[in-house]
């Protein structure tokens, strides 16, 4: 890369910490680009574009800056785009004002989704272009935003302007792919194609948003390198594994292990926590654990053991191995806190559990960040036992808070936890997708909880485990300007 030259960078995608975020794709988001910016040494400027949601968290609703309006072409139709900003820690962040696709009560799960992120991926191409300020590369995120290459590479292939622009998909999850009936009216009427570009987006006889922007992208990653090894296994890909298998051989796919932002997420300042504590006095936990015993009309006691679990209620986070074994946990001397939302099967099968079980388990059906924390910091055990993890946020942000995460390993679960029986373990871990694998492994935890010496120095490790950006950060600056210099 030549010296002295700044490059810039915009990221694409559908949610972003602090502003709305409905999971681990909007933490990373939130965090990423500045430590990018942090690590490029002033070789890079990064900037965000977002969709602007009703749902932007309030402090941040004033503090917007209007800075033009333009109008989108989506196939026959003329959508108005405004454009807003705000600015970061050096990161500029832009969002597209549309009431009509994003005036919505949430992110995701409507009836005309294809559409909003079509919009939403065109219409960041139409903020390039009004702001004059065409990238070196752009990072787009999840198929929400999967559309953006496969428009370079069609509606814009002969425009000069965009000839030396480099895309990097990044899937988060490939289970969810954005896929829709093939026809004319989706490929022509929606997205604005020609049926003749329609093999981009053509997967097993369907519209495959997410297939469509491995093809089109220059470069593909995903979020820890096991996954990216997982997805070329038909077990993992969700019926992706040719797709995968292709980028993988024509040398464009990669996986980088996310990290946390440890600001946002740190036990000696966050204003959630009953009692604030840093990794010297862990003691404090028991404070947290006392009052949200309390808070959630569990029994006082700072001796027994509580377990958590924050995740999605949804089949392959491992809840169906939960059930197999819960009554059978239950009767050991625990309390164990569970909070989330999914799929109403679960929610109806953990709240039904609660009603038997009163005195030793909490679900909270709700997306919940304050809760979320205080489970965090209350904790002893974290239990996170997905059938498939791209890369799980959760079990970092649990041993910075001091609960000892307990994994099953797959995909990033793998890559950050190992067990506490290998050199520099920090955490359980089991193998096999088998309930009474993770059952004995809860069990192991629990017998060595008994043990307060041992257990204070495990927490200790745990606490002492860095999982923030900085090395993740460097791979993707290298990997930046190594596509550059293709
Ligand atoms: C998705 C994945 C999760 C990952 C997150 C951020 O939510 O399911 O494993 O941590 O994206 O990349």
């Amino acid at each position: 890369m030549g010296e002295n030259q700044t490059k810039k960078i915009f990221f694409v995608a559908s949610e972003a910490q602090p502003f709305f975020a409905s999971g681990g794709l909007g933490d990373v988001i939130g965090s990423l680009p500045k430590r990018i910016l942090k690590n490029s040494k002033g070789n890079f400027e990064v900037s965000v574009i977002l969709p602007l949601y009703a749902k932007l968290n309030q402090a941040y609703k004033n503090k917007l800056i209007y800075v033009g309006q333009t109008i989108t072409n989506l196939s026959w139709r003329k959508q108005y785009c405004g454009i807003f900003k705000y600015e970061e820690n050096g990161v500029k962040y832009y969002f597209i004002d549309n009431e009509y696709y994003f005036k919505r009560d949430n992110f995701y799960g409507y009836f005309d989704d294809a559409e909003r992120f079509a919009f939403f991926s065109k219409a960041a191409i139409d903020v390039m272009l009004f702001l004059n300020e065409i990238p070196d590369i752009i990072h787009v995120h999840d198929w929400q935003a999967g559309m953006l290459p496969i428009y370079l590479r069609t509606l814009y292939y002969h425009d000069e302007r965009f000839a030396k622009v480099k895309t990097i998909f990044t899937i988060h999850n490939i289970e969810y792919q954005g896929i829709y009936s093939f026809d004319q009216d989706i490929i022509e009427d929606v997205f604005g194609l020609s049926m003749n570009d329609g093999y981009l987006l053509e997967y097993l006889g369907k519209v495959n948003i997410m297939k469509g922007a491995m093809e089109s992208a220059n470069f593909v990653t995903t979020v820890s390198p096991t996954y990216a090894e997982e997805i070329l296994q038909k077990d993992f890909a969700h019926g992706l594994e040719h797709e995968t298998l292709r980028v993988k051989k024509e040398g464009k796919l990669k996986g980088i292990l996310n990290g946390i932002d440890k600001v946002f997420y740190n036990p000696a300042k966050d204003k959630a926590l009953f009692e604030n504590y840093d990794k010297k006095h862990f003691e404090v936990k028991s404070k947290n654990k006392e009052e949200l015993q309390d808070m959630l009309n569990l029994p006082v006691d700072k001796d027994i053991p509580m377990i958590g679990m924050v995740t999605r209620l949804v089949a392959h986070k491992g809840l169906d191995f939960v059930k197999e074994i819960i009554e059978e946990l239950l009767n050991q001397k625990i309390q164990f806190v569970i909070l989330g939302t999914g799929d109403p099967y679960y929610e109806g099968y953990f709240k039904d559990l609660e009603y038997r079980h009163k005195n030793k388990l909490r679900v909270i059906i709700a997306f919940n960040q304050d809760l979320s924390r205080k489970i965090y910091a209350s904790s002893d055990i974290f239990l996170m036992p997905s059938k498939s993890e791209p890369c799980g946020l959760s079990q970092m942000i649990a041993s910075r808070y001091g609960a000892i995460p307990v994994v099953r390993e797959t995909g990033g679960l793998k890559d950050s936890i190992s067990d506490f029986s290998t050199n520099n373990g920090n955490g359980y871990t089991f193998n096999g997708y088998d309930s009474h694998e993770m059952l004995n492994t809860i069990l192991r935890a629990l017998k060595d909880y008994q043990d307060k010496e041992l257990w204070d120095k495990q927490v200790e490790t745990v606490m002492n485990k860095d999982f923030g950006w900085s090395t993740s950060a460097k791979q993707y600056v290298k990997m930046y300007e190594e596509i550059l210099e293709k």
